[in-house]
């Protein structure tokens, strides 16, 4: 119950400034001013009271001094005079003189004169001594009875009684007014509070609505600053708060706008990652499940975990049959027994027989149990998160046949080539033979033809000789005739054997030569000695340069042909009968191979005899003994017989240049 109604109060106090202010006023007003009314009129009636006391106290002493010869002479008329002066006193109710045992003496009251008094506050005086007694003081009157003394004789008492009601009718005035004070006080305040609450009221409720706008309307308002007094400063510091709060509020749009683009930026960013692993994720799948190689993923039991499209065609399995299977399904018995030891071997010694190793073939086996030939090659991935082994795995069964199948077309081709190379034989000794009977029918013709010419000559001089016809001019014809003819027919004959002899070189038979060991440059030094005569003859230089220690293994016969060509051709060829010119040779050797440069500065070739020079029977200078052999001999003897390769560069005019290039070591 009295929670009730302090909730109650409070509750009513709280309602409101205005209610608080005046209720506050009101409280303060009537209790201050009630206090101060009630005091004031306390302290006057107090001041009066006792004012009231002293002059009645003065009063009755005068009376009692004046009435003091009266009372002595016991004059009663004297005592009537004295006490009926007094009685012009103000407020003055009686005046009395009384003897100590209470007769009435004088009295302003004449019809009491002489009589006893017999109340009870007259009894007190009775023997009472000689001070001066207060016998009544209330709010009517007070009533004071002085000694009248005389000789130090007690001889009656002077008695006033003065009524206050004068007294009370001030102090009740002064209530009154204190009391219409306190009212006008309190109205007053009251005013006052209203105003002072209006104003407190309208400023804060001002701010109220301000600072709503600000919360709902999003306005951007501020409070009228029209007063000096703290709800001023309450406002200049509301609105400073409020610039505050839009200031902060700017910045948290600012940073709002700036964490929604972060936000915007990272979300694109994300999805554009997930797209991209999406997309990679299905870039992965696309490529293996576009690889021509079947891919396939197993973890280190060999349980297959992955498996291709290109896999499925190889094994005729799908994905869902094959994932979560051993490996050794994919291989015939063979292999699937001995699977899982390779396996259990390899991940305890990390030695690499298969994987890791490259392609490799192997037996493998479809789902309908076919075996087919497949090149594997197997790759370990291994990391913290991940172990592994990817194996690349092609079907082989077409290479396989392709390989077959070439190796049966090589060996027809090797067949072929061989019944070729016999044509070819064939077809170059056909050529051989038919470049030979065109050689050889030169000096045979003319040998033939100077026979013929000697016969007929010889025939004639026998028949004149027969006839005795015969003269001596006859005889020396026939010996001059017979004498030209068998020169020539010796000379044709010589050319003729020449030809033969070469012919038998391009026929020799390489393999019948001896290889041995010699100095190369040394060797190159005899020959050019036996070629000295013919040397000799002309107005060239032979200079020979290069590596003096070079031993070769080799055949020293057709180095020595080969010298002895190429210097021939030089004389013969690279040079007019008066040319001066200089031949050089120089061999090196790296220990593999020797290089030999054979080169002259004589008239060089063109192009078409350059291409054309180790071409049987070519020669620019046929009917005056070039037989065009010498350097098809060559290139046949550096090829054939040495194993090596020569090469002739040629400008006309600047000399002709031969790299011939062959092992120095002749293998046994
Ligand atoms: N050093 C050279 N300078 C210029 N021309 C050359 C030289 N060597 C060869 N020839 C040309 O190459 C041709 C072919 O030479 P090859 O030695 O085969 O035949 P040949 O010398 O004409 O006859 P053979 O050597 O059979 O007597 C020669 O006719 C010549 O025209
Ligand atoms: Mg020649």
């Amino acid at each position: 119950m009295i929670k009730k109604i302090a909730a109650y109060i409070e509750k009513l106090w709280t309602a409101s400034i205005r209610r608080q202010l005046i209720l506050g006023i009101v409280a303060v007003h009537a209790v201050l001013m009630t206090i101060f009314v009630f005091d004031l009129v306390h302290r006057q009636q107090t001041f009066l009271h006792d004012q009231g006391v002293a002059q009645t106290q003065s009063l009755a002493e005068s009376l009692a001094a004046n009435s003091t010869s009266w009372v002595l002479a016991n004059d009663v008329l004297g005592l009537e005079e004295v006490v009926l002066s007094q009685t012009k006193y103000p407020g003055l109710k009686f005046a009395m003189i009384i003897s100590p045992l209470g007769r009435v003496l004088a009295h302003n009251d004449l019809s009491v004169v002489g009589k006893y008094l017999q109340d009870e506050n007259s009894k007190t005086l009775i023997d009472a001594g000689h001070n001066i007694r207060i016998l009544q003081q209330s709010k009517d009157i007070i009533d004071i009875a002085a000694p009248v003394i005389a000789n130090g004789q007690h001889i009656g008492w002077a008695r006033v009684g003065i009524s206050r009601d004068d007294v009370t009718q001030n102090l009740q005035i002064a209530t009154r007014d204190g009391f219409l004070y306190t009212s006008g006080a309190i109205a007053v305040g009251v005013l006052f509070a209203v105003f002072m609450a209006r104003g407190m009221t309208r400023s804060l409720k001002h701010m109220v609505e301000v600072a709503n706008e600000l919360q709902q309307d999003g306005k951007n308002s501020r409070i009228e600053v029209n007063r000096a007094d703290e709800l001023g400063t309450l406002g200049t510091a509301f609105n400073a708060l409020a610039d505050v709060v839009d200031k902060r509020e700017d910045e948290l749009r600012h940073h709002r706008d700036h964490l929604e683009e972060l936000v915007d930026e990272r979300t694109r960013y994300m999805l554009k990652e997930m797209g991209e692993r999406k997309s990679a994720e299905e870039k992965v799948k696309m490529i293996l499940n576009s690889a021509v190689d079947g891919i396939i993923t197993a973890d280190p039991h060999g349980t297959i975990t992955s498996f291709n499209r290109a896999a499925e065609q190889i094994f005729g399995y799908s994905v869902i049959e094959v994932t979560g299977k051993n490996l050794s399904i994919l291989m015939p018995e063979q292999h699937s027994s001995v699977h899982d030891n390779i396996m259990a071997e390899y991940l305890k010694t990390g030695e690499k027989k298969v994987i890791g190793v490259g392609g490799r073939e192997f037996q493998a086996k479809r789902k309908d149990g076919s075996i087919f030939p497949m090149e594997l090659a197997i790759s370990e991935l291994k990391n913290e998160t991940t172990h592994l082994f990817t194996g690349i795995v092609r079907d082989i069964t077409e290479r396989k046949e392709a390989e077959q199948k070439i190796q049966d077309t090589m060996e027809a081709l090797q067949t072929t080539q061989a019944e070729l190379v016999q044509a070819e034989k064939m077809a170059s000794l056909g050529g051989l033979v038919a470049g030979i009977a065109h050689e050889i029918n030169t000096p045979i013709g003319v040998g033939v033809t100077a026979t013929s010419h000697l016969k007929e000559q010889a025939f004639n001089l026998e028949k004149t000789f027969n006839d005795g016809t015969m003269r001596k001019s006859d005889f020396k014809s026939f010996i001059e005739t017979a004498t030209q003819s068998t020169t020539i027919i010796s000379a044709n004959l010589d050319r003729a054997s020449d030809l033969i002899k070469s012919f038998k070189q391009v026929a020799v038979d390489q393999s019948s030569q001896e290889a041995r060991s010699f100095n190369l440059l040394g060797y190159i030094d005899e020959v050019l000695f036996s070629l000295r005569p013919r040397i000799k003859q002309t107005k060239q230089k032979i200079e020979v340069s290069g590596d003096r220690d070079l031993i070769v293994e080799s055949f020293p016969g057709p180095i020595s042909q080969i010298v002895t060509n190429l210097i021939m051709n030089s004389l013969i060829h690279a040079y007019d009968a008066d040319d001066e010119g200089c031949i050089r040779i120089h061999a090196t050797g790296n220990g593999e191979l020797v290089h030999l440069t054979y080169s002259d500065d004589g008239k060089g070739m063109d192009e078409e005899t350059v291409n054309k020079i180790f071409d049987p029977f070519f020669t620019t200078k046929r009917g005056s003994g070039g037989s065009g052999l010498g350097m098809h001999i060559l290139f046949n003897q550096i090829t054939l017989t040495l194993g090596g390769t020569v090469k002739c560069q040629s400008t006309p005019g600047e000399g002709t240049t031969f790299e011939l290039t062959f092992p120095a070591l002749k293998e046994a």
